[in-house]
Parts: C-alpha cells; structure tokens; sequence
C-alpha cells in the first residue's frame, strides 16, 4: 500500500516540475513554477523518507533526526544564501547551487559503488554519476571563481589538449576498469574521484572572455545527467524525471548559447574553444577619439526622436538601475517616442539576466525584443541607447578576426542615427578588450554609473515639460 502511494507521490512531484519548469519559461508566472516544483520536491522527500520499502531502516528514530537534521541545516544555508544575495552575484550563486548538485551525485556513486559490484546494470550508471557529477562539481567551482573575478584570466596550460586528452583517457580507462573488474573495496575508485575532479578544473580553466556562457550552461546539463543516473541506479522515477529535465534543458540551452556564440558543439565538447581568449587579440583603438554629450544635450536628443532602443547589460545590474530604466521608457512613451529594448542571448553574466532584472521592474515582456529580431530594425532607430553593454555590441566581433570574441553575433547598434554609451570610464568588458562601437562618429559617451546618470536624464526630461 505504502509504495503505491509512494508512487503516486512520485507521478504528482514529476508532474509539478514539468508544470514548473513551462512556467519557469515566462517572468511573470516564474516565482510560482518555482514554488510548484519546490512543493513537489517536498512531496518525493517526504514520500521516500516515510514510504519508500527497503527504508524501513532508515526510519529508526536517530536516523531520521539525522536526516531532518541534514535537510533543516541545508535548507537554512540554502535560503540565507538565496535571500541575501545581490542580483549581481547570482550568477555565481547559481553556478555553486549547480556545483552542489554535482558534488551530491559524486557522493552517491562513492557510497554506491561498493554495493554495486558485480551488477552491471546498477555499476554503470554508479561509476557514470560519480565521474560526471565530479566533473560538474569541480568545473562550477572553477566557475564561480571565474564570475566572481577571482580567477579574471583564463590559463592555458602548455599542451593543454595533450594534457587534457590524458587525463580524459585514465578518467575514461578507470571507470572501464572499475565497472568490469568486479573488484570491491578498490583504492581506484578515488583515483577515479580525483581525476575526474582533475578534469572538472582543467576543462574549465582555459576558457575565458566571451566563451563562458557555454560552459556554465553545459555544466548545467552534466548535473542533470549526473542525477538522472542517480535515478536509474535507485530506479527511482522522480530523481530520473528530475535529471533528464535538468539535463535537457541544460543540452537544450548549451546549443543556444553555442549559437549565440557562434561557437560548434563540438569545439566545446572537446575542449578547443577558448584559444583565441588566452591569445589575446583585441582592436586597435591607438589614435582613436571620443566625444561625450551633456545630459541636456541627451534628453533634447530623446525627447525628439521618433524610436529608441535601449540595450542593456551587466552594467545595468552592477548600478541596479532596472527600475530608473523603466520610469526613463515610460517617461519617453508619454511623450510619443517608441522605446524598445534589444535583448542579447549573453548580455549580462547568466542566460536570461536581462530579461530576470527588467522583470523585476515591471517592464512590459513584450518589449524585450531578441537579437535577431531587433537587428533589422536599428537602421531605422533614432536613438541607441547603450547602458552598461560592452562586449555585446563590439563591432570586433564581426571585423576583427584576431579578436576573442570574433564570430559571435552582435547587437549591430552602429546602424542607427544616433549611438549613447552609459558607463563609467573606457574600461573593457568581460572579455576583456577594446571596443571601436566608442570611437565611432555617430557615438556619444554618456559616462557615470548608470542609476546616477539615468536618474538625471530623467530629472532633466521631468523639467523639459
Ligand atoms: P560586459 O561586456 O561585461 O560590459 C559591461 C560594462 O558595464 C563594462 O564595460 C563596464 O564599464 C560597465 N559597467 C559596469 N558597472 C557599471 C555601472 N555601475 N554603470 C554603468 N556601467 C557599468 O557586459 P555585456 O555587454 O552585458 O556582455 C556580457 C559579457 O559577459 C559577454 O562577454 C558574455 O560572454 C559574458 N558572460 C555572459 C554570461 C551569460 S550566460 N550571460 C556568463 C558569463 C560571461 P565601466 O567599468 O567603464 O563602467
């Protein structure tokens, strides 16, 4: 009886994360696909907990203290981290909370294996969750101190391929060894653990600049498939459900950020990618002048244009200007001007950034328009305004062979009339390199943090009626 129910639970907490997961895909319905998904995850732990067969002696009384002793300190880290973290940081944030995921599946296969061998059927998805949850693991950590400006500058080992097919054949010669030999207790398994943690590093190290929104969203698939083989492995259909959606979604969004890098999936899977970061190469900029315009001399320029773009980008998030930007577009409608924003697939530091922060400001979804939409529409744009972008409307990119970000599609900003850059000084961007969009005729420097700067645009317009 108990494991019916037990099921059912599983067949309802399956369903909440594909219900979840759709609503998830639109801001204003994504808090509660959140809360959806979260309450069918306490129904499948709380079911396994108490239904679930073979664990009945898990239920002795100091067990389970345990257990909802482990789960109630989780769940207080979890949510501290989570309430007190700046929109900035999440980026980093979730790059950990994906490495936790990985780190948990390289745990089960640690403490599974021993029970596993000599059945093939359960060793394989044990060694395969173990080595793949390590590299997930492993390589989110090295994310994260790449987010968080840590480790700024990608290292290229000398050799680094040869180096790291290596390692990748022992990782792939031990699970091999481990899952046929039928030997228990084998000091291998953590030689297995550490290369596979080796490789979680230097798979991740040598990428860099523009690169890095692939990798974090391949990460993202490894930990899904690290759990899904969880699921296999205690044939448990939720954990199963769980991983193949985290999986997939992750596959699904590493093809879209490969493609909005214009990078192939299999440069990334084999780890080429990221050469032309750890060269350098960068435009010329020597010679080039910049002019600046008065915050007068702005709003005339906007209060009379017909149609303005605004491009965001991590700089709007730094200076937490989200809600300013939004009273600056309402500001303009009133006055008759269409106010588009132009969405790029990498603006920001996580897939999604921008769309997550002018959510968060009431911004009308229909007025994020994505990059190839928006394109062929700036020919005919008055006025772009450009707040705290850099590398998404580097014109390297389409010019500039020698440049790392060279390839990956743009923003193609320096079609319109009239191009206003908000940032603070002529620093580069997460790639790290000169951008000629600055030096341009048509471009106008609008320097100073972007909530200060926009807020006095505002104030201006205000004053212009
Ligand atoms: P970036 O190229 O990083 O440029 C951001 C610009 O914002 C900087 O040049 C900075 O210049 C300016 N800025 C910083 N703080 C500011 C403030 N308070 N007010 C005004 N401006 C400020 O940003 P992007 O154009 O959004 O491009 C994203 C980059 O991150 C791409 O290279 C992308 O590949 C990479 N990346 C993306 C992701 C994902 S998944 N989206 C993940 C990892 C990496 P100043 O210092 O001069 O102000």
């Amino acid at each position: 009886m108990g494991q019916h129910i037990l099921e059912i639970c599983y067949l309802i907490a399956s369903v909440t994360f594909i219900f979840g997961l759709k609503m998830m895909s639109n801001p204003k319905t994504a808090r509660k696909g959140n809360m959806v998904a979260a309450v069918g995850m306490t129904i499948a732990i709380l079911g396994t907990i108490f239904l679930y067969e073979s664990s009945k002696t898990s239920r002795e009384s100091l067990k389970l203290i345990l257990i909802f002793a482990a789960i109630a300190i989780g769940t207080v880290i979890g949510w501290m981290t989570a309430k007190r973290v700046q929109m900035t940081k999440m980026p980093e944030l979730v790059s950990m909370f994906n490495g936790m995921g990985g780190a948990c599946a390289a745990l089960i296969g640690l403490m599974e294996y021993h029970h596993n061998v000599g059945n093939i059927n359960t060793l394989l998805p044990t060694v395969l969750g173990m080595v793949i949850g390590s590299v997930s693991f492993a390589g989110s950590v090295i994310a994260f101190l790449k987010l968080n400006g840590t480790m700024d500058k990608p290292i290229r080992l000398p050799s680094y391929n040869i180096l790291n097919t290596i390692v990748l054949v022992g990782v792939l010669a031990l699970c091999g060894y481990l899952i046929f030999s039928d030997v228990e207790n084998s000091p291998l398994l953590y030689g297995l653990f550490a290369c596979a943690l080796i490789y979680g590093v230097m798979f991740v190290i040598p990428i860099g600049g523009a690169d890095m929104p692939v990798v974090i969203s391949l990460l993202n698939s490894f930990t899904g498939l690290a759990a899904a083989f969880g699921g296999f492995l205690y044939d448990n259909k939720v954990m199963l459900t769980g991983g193949i959606l985290v999986g997939s979604a992750g596959t699904l969004l590493t093809i879209v950020m490969c493609n909005a890098m214009n990078r192939s999936l299999s440069s990334v899977i084999f780890g080429a990618f990221g050469k032309s970061s750890a060269a350098g190469g960068g435009s010329n900029t020597e010679g080039g002048s910049i002019k600046d315009i008065s915050v007068s001399d702005l709003a005339v320029l906007m209060n009379y244009s017909k149609k303005v773009v605004i491009v965001p980008g991590y700089g709007l998030a730094v200076a937490h200007a989200q809600h300013i930007i939004h009273e600056l577009e309402l500001l303009l409608e009133e006055r008759g001007v269409e106010v588009k924003y132009a969405i790029h697939p990498v603006a920001g530091r996580m897939p999604g950034h921008m769309n997550v922060l002018l959510a968060e400001s009431n911004v009308d979804y229909g007025k994020l328009v994505e990059m190839e939409e928006i394109n062929p529409e700036f020919d005919q744009t008055d006025v772009v305004l450009v707040v705290g972008a850099n590398d998404v409307v580097n014109p390297a990119a389409k010019s500039d062979p020698a440049s790392p970000i060279f390839g990956m599609p743009i923003l193609e900003v320096d079609k319109a009339k009239h191009i206003i850059v908000n940032k603070r000084s002529m620093s580069a961007g997460y790639a790290g390199i000169d951008n000629l969009l600055f030096y341009d005729p048509k471009t106008s420097m609008f320097f100073g943090d972007a909530k200060k700067a926009l807020t006095s645009l505002v104030s201006e317009l205000k004053a212009m009626s």
